[in-house]
């Protein structure tokens, strides 16, 4: 009786510790991030200043919450071994800054590492998870990116569970975003673990490039990144995201049209759509992008299904994702370098998702087309569509019933 007992206690004490805190992100996380622009050049008035336009710009109405401090923030271990804020960066410390953010209706993510050091040599939470999760707590973070720098040797799945149980330890409901670059496969063990998990290295700024970075590490275009989602959907659902990384809107050599193409796509593909860039100097045009509410309704859509791509010939792809209610999104994206007409007959083929076992059968049910960037009705699909896409640019349409 008693040994049953005990193995009863233990099985309920190991299962209330395996437990990730649920219910924060059931939809894709949106917010904004220090790394992709600023990378180590950030302070506290740069931030403030980034949660100040995140208002005024409307992109918090628009669905983007979470302000996320990014590597080079954390100091020194004090004598305790308590983690500190470098000073330089916040001379008034993290917890005003929070107090701030938290003040202007918007949420906190902070950044650590399952190394001794985090990717830019600052100190990470190797050793002193629980008493790193208590200080992220006591900060007043609601988010923390957990990367993968100097870990060699470390087991990921074990080092991002302690992580978790050490956040849940802390009594404070933060989203775990675990960024481990898809290198042990996180879309197989993280759902129990994380709420995003990243499928790739990091994105940078450009439609198809690789940059080196000198031999060390590859970072890719957002084509590059694109073609790595291949055969992840079936692992992203509510709570539990794919991530493909951050988004790089208005961002480097991207055009206009590209920039729509990467907001689309990952809006197809329901991922966490992070920010990248930088507020005070965004065009009219990127903040039209990263606002587009009937876009951001598919990405932030309640069944949480990860699109799907039906390759066409000629570059042109047409990808689909089941809504809520019935609708879909379906997305015609022209990846060739001139502009390419489609006539699309609905009412050709019937469109099976074998993941949802749903089907899209325009012969069965006519839907209206809402064209989501001219943000009006079209046509529906009785007739065949016909439209001409520029190069690396899209037409998102809904498929309303
Ligand atoms: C990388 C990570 C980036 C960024 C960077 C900071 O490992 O993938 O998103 O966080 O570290 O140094």
């Amino acid at each position: 009786m008693i040994k049953l007992l005990l193995t009863f206690t233990l099985v309920v004490t190991l299962d209330c510790q395996a437990q990730k805190v649920d219910s924060l992100a059931l939809t894709p996380p949106m917010g904004w991030n220090t790394f992709n622009t600023f990378a180590g050049n950030f302070n506290e008035k740069l931030i403030r200043e980034m949660a100040d336009l995140l208002v005024s710009s409307g992109m918090k109405d628009a669905g983007y919450a979470y302000v996320i401090v990014d590597d080079n923030w954390t100091g020194p271990r004090d004598s305790l071994g308590f983690l500190t804020v470098d000073a330089n960066r916040f001379p008034s410390g993290l917890k005003d800054l929070s107090e701030y953010i938290h003040s202007r209706g918007l949420k906190l993510g902070l950044y650590s590492d399952a190394g001794y050091k985090t990717c830019g040599g600052y100190t990470a939470s190797r050793g002193h998870e629980f008493q790193d999760a208590l200080v992220f707590a006591r900060l007043g973070a609601d988010y923390l990116k957990y990367d993968w720098c100097n870990t060699e040797g470390i087991n990921a799945p074990g080092a991002y569970a302690t992580m978790r149980d050490a956040l849940r330890a802390a009594k404070r409901p933060m989203v775990f975003s675990m960024c481990e670059w898809g290198n042990n496969k996180p879309w197989l063990w993280g759902a129990g673990i994380g709420h995003l998990w990243r499928t790739t290295g990091d994105i940078t700024a450009c439609w198809n490039c690789i940059d080196d970075h000198g031999g060390k590490y590859n970072s890719y275009g957002v084509m590059q990144i694109l073609e790595k989602q291949e055969g992840l959907r079936a692992y992203a659902g509510p709570g539990h995201w794919n991530d493909p990384d951050m988004l790089e809107v208005g961002n480097g050599t991207l055009t206009v049209n590209e920039s729509r193409a990467h907001f689309t796509l990952w809006c197809m593909l329901a991922a966490p759509l992070i920010a990248g860039n930088d507020l005070r100097t965004m065009s009219k045009a990127t903040l039209e992008i990263l606002t587009n509410k009937e876009a951001i309704a598919i990405d932030q859509d309640s069944l949480g299904i990860q699109g799907f791509r039906q390759t066409q010939p000629d570059s042109l792809e047409i990808w689909y994702k089941p809504l809520q209610g019935g609708d879909w999104a379906v997305c015609f994206f022209n990846r060739g370098s001139k502009a390419a007409t489609i006539r699309h007959d609905w009412r050709k083929d019937v469109i099976r998702d074998d993941v949802t076992m749903s089907e899209l059968n325009c012969v069965r049910r006519t839907y209206v087309l809402r064209d989501l960037w001219k943000k009006k009705r079209i046509d529906t699909t009785a007739n065949t569509l016909v439209s001409t896409i520029a190069p690396h640019d899209v037409l998102m349409l809904r498929l309303e019933k």
